[in-house]
C-alpha cells in the first residue's frame, strides 16, 4: 500500500546554523516541499543582512533538493522602515516570551512594548507566530495561562493573523473558533505522547519538549483538530535537535528531533484512525491557504514497510529512536 503527498510542508521548523545546519536540514529538504524556519538563534534573527545569510545557508545545506525555507523574524521592537527593509524575505515573525524556551532570553518581556509593531504588521499583512506559554506559571499550565494574551491579540488587532504554534492543550482547541483571525500548529508528538511517556516510567529526555506533552483529554482533542484538518490548523513539526550530549546528562534541553520520524508516524496515526483522506489537508492545503503561499511541486510517496528508526543521525538523536515505524518514505 502506497500514499502520495503533494507538497508537503512543515509549517515550524527548528534548522539552527553551521554544521547542525548541515546534518538535519538534508531530511526536511527530503520530506517536504517547504518549511518556516524559526529564527531563535544565537544572535536572533531580526535583519534583512542575517536573513539573507541564513537564507543562503540553507539553500547550500539542501542544495540539490526541491525545497524552499520560508524564513521568519524574531519579534521586538522593529520600525517601519525596518519592516520595509525585509518585509518581503518572511513569511511570519515569531514572538517568543521572554524565558519561553531555547535561545528566547532575547524574546519580548511585556506585550505592550511591542504593540507599535504589532500594529505595523497588521498593517502590512504580516501574520505573527507565537510561542504561546507563559513563562513563570507551573509547566503544565503555562500554554492556558497564555490564552488570554492570545485573546487580547487577537481583540486588538483583528486583521492581525496570529499562528498559536504547537498548541498542547483542550483550552486552546477551544479558543480556536472563537476569534476568526486565530490559527494553530500541532506537532506530530504532541498527537503521539502525553506526559506520561516523558516521566510516568523512566525519564525520556527525547520526548522533553516545550510546551511540554500534557494529558490524554488534551491529545485527544489535537488529535480531533489534526483527523478532520480543521482549515486553521496546520502541520508544523517543532523539530528542534540539540546534540546528544544536550538531551542526555543532569538536565537536558528541551526540543524533539522528529523530521525523519513526521512523515512515517503521521501516516501510521490518520491511518489508524481511519482519516488518511484527510491528511493532504493538514500536511500542505491548510498552510497554503493560511498563508497564501505557493510551495514548489513535489511528490512524497509513503509505502506500508517497516522503518526502524535510527539510533542517531550525526550527534542528533532522533525521537522514538530504535523504535519500528510502519510506514516508511520511498526514496527516488
Ligand atoms: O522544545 C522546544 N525546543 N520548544 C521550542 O519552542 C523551541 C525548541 C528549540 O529551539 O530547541
Ligand atoms: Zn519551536
Amino acid at each position: 500500500m502506497k500514499i502520495t503527498l503533494d507538497s508537503p510542508l512543515d509549517m515550524h521548523l527548528h534548522l539552527r546554523e553551521d554544521e547542525m545546519l548541515r546534518n538535519v536540514a538534508p531530511f526536511s529538504a527530503k520530506d517536504f516541499s517547504g518549511a518556516m524556519i524559526m529564527p531563535n538563534l544565537v544572535p536572533p534573527i531580526d535583519n534583512l543582512k542575517r536573513l539573507l545569510q541564513y537564507k543562503a545557508d540553507i539553500y547550500d545545506a539542501t542544495k540539490g533538493e526541491i525545497f524552499k525555507p520560508y524564513l521568519t523574524a524574531f519579534l521586538k521592537n522593529y520600525t517601519r522602515e525596518e519592516l520595509l527593509t525585509f518585509k518581503d524575505e518572511i513569511i511570519a515573525i515569531k514572538l517568543y516570551p521572554a524565558g519561553a524556551t531555547t535561545n528566547s532570553d532575547g524574546g519580548v518581556e511585556d506585550l505592550s512594548h511591542a504593540a507599535d509593531t504589532l500594529k505595523l504588521m497588521e498593517e502590512l499583512g504580516i501574520p505573527l507566530s507565537v510561542h504561546g506559554e507563559n513563562p513563570k506559571s507551573h509547566v503544565l499550565e503555562r500554554e492556558k495561562d497564555f490564552l488570554p494574551t492570545y485573546e487580547q491579540i487577537a481583540k486588538d488587532y483583528p486583521k492581525l493573523k496570529i499562528i498559536m504554534e504547537h498548541i498542547t492543550c483542550v483550552d486552546a482547541v477551544k479558543l480556536l473558533d472563537k476569534y476568526d483571525n486565530l490559527y494553530a500548529t500541532l506537532t506530530v508528538q504532541h498527537l503521539l505522547i502525553t506526559f506520561d511517556d516523558i516521566a510516568g516510567g523512566l525519564l525520556n529526555p527525547h520526548l522533553f519538549c516545550k510546551p511540554i506533552a500534557k494529558t490524554f483529554e488534551d491529545r485527544d482533542a489535537l488529535r480531533k483538530l489534526a483527523f478532520s484538518a480543521h482549515p486553521k490548523v496546520m502541520f508544523g513539526s517543532d523539530s528542534a535537535p540539540h546534540p546528544k550530549s544536550s538531551k542526555e546528562g543532569a538536565t537536558s534541553a528541551a526540543g524533539c528531533f522528529t523530521t525523519p520520524i513526521a512523515l512515517p508516524c503521521l501516516v501510521e496515526l490518520f491511518e489508524k484512525f481511519d482519516a488518511l483522506d484527510n491528511l493532504q489537508a493538514f500536511i500542505s492545503d491548510n498552510a497554503k491557504k493560511i498563508y497564501g503561499i505557493n510551495p514548489p511541486e513535489k511528490k512524497v510517496t509513503l509505502e506500508k514497510k517497516s522503518f526502524i528508526v535510527p539510533e542517531i543521525y550525526g550527534d542528533v538523536v532522533p525521537t522514538f529512536a530504535g523504535e519500528e515505524v510502519t510506514w516508511s518514505v520511498v526514496s527516488e
